[in-house]
């Protein structure tokens, strides 16, 4: 069945676990996250990133997800992620995406606020819920504004605290050390603005950059009020090993697809596990 994300991640946070936000690209990486959530009889929040379109378009997963979800039966949610204009979310919404993230993080505060109500006001009209990020994610990419300056985009607990009130957000994607893509080095997330902000904020609050954060951190912060994770990076890893592996044993190419599909599956069931997300429907 789709479904939006509001009552799922509520349910997440008070009883605090995660339920995972796997990215998809392609039919395998589709039909593994499903497979993953039905064999673990959980939800799953299926997201289409943005920066992603060009694998594959918003109406293009619309059917694609909505077909294999109804065939395998899932409990899930179709999610717009990092989503960074208007006219790409109105798109979302009417080709009946449930839920959408609107990326502002990188505007002053006073737009990110202006834009998140904006998107709001349309998107609770449709019964889509809406997921704003604060503070900066970091990106695995040294060189860049945002990795010369990472203590500074961190999220301000008292700053998350206002942006709620003022633009009745669903969830808040959090800047407290994460990156997207790999880490270089050991990761440094900081657990103490993490619980100041949760002690803030009651709503789910999203992790980003998922993938290398390791198990137990992962553990500690959806104690901490963590709700819902994103993780595409070693998605797409498991993905790439399980083709080279296959690939010099074979010429069939559905064959391989195959284990491309099963290798995504079994890492997302991994993160099922960490994230105590089993038998939640
Ligand atoms: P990773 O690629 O680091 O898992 O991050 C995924 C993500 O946050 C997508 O929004």
């Amino acid at each position: 069945m789709l479904i939006n994300t509001r009552n799922i991640l509520l349910e997440a946070r008070q009883n605090q676990y995660a339920i995972p936000q796997p990215n998809i690209w392609d039919i395998n990486s589709i039909k593994a996250a499903l497979k993953a959530s039905v064999e673990v009889k959980s939800p799953v929040i299926i997201g289409l990133a943005q920066s992603h379109l060009e694998y594959m378009g918003i109406e293009e997963a619309a059917i694609l997800v909505n077909f294999y979800g109804k065939k395998f039966n899932a409990e899930y949610a179709l999610h717009l992620d990092h989503g960074n204009d208007y006219q790409t979310i109105i798109k979302a919404i009417k080709y009946g995406f449930t839920s959408v993230m609107i990326d502002a993080s990188t505007l002053p505060y006073d737009e990110n606020v202006y834009l998140v109500k904006e998107i709001v006001k349309v998107a609770h009209a449709c019964d889509v819920t809406v997921e704003a990020e604060l503070g900066h994610v970091g990106s695995d990419n040294p060189n860049s504004e945002i990795m010369k300056n990472f203590q500074s985009v961190l999220t301000e607990p008292d700053e998350a605290e206002d942006f709620v009130k003022q633009t009745n957000v669903d969830s808040l994607a959090v800047a407290i050390g994460t990156v997207h893509g790999k880490y270089r080095g050991k990761p440094n997330i900081d657990l103490d603005r993490l619980e100041k902000i949760a002690k803030k904020v009651s709503i789910p609050l999203v992790l980003h950059g998922g993938s290398g954060t390791g198990e137990d951190m992962l553990k500690k912060c959806i104690e901490l009020g963590i709700s819902k994770i994103n993780i595409c990076t070693d998605l797409m890893v498991a993905a790439k090993n399980a083709i080279k592996e296959t690939m010099n044993s074979t010429d069939n190419f559905g064959d391989i697809n195959l284990t491309a599909e099963e290798a995504i599956k079994k890492c997302l069931i991994k993160y099922y596990r960490t994230f105590d997300c089993i038998n939640r429907i």
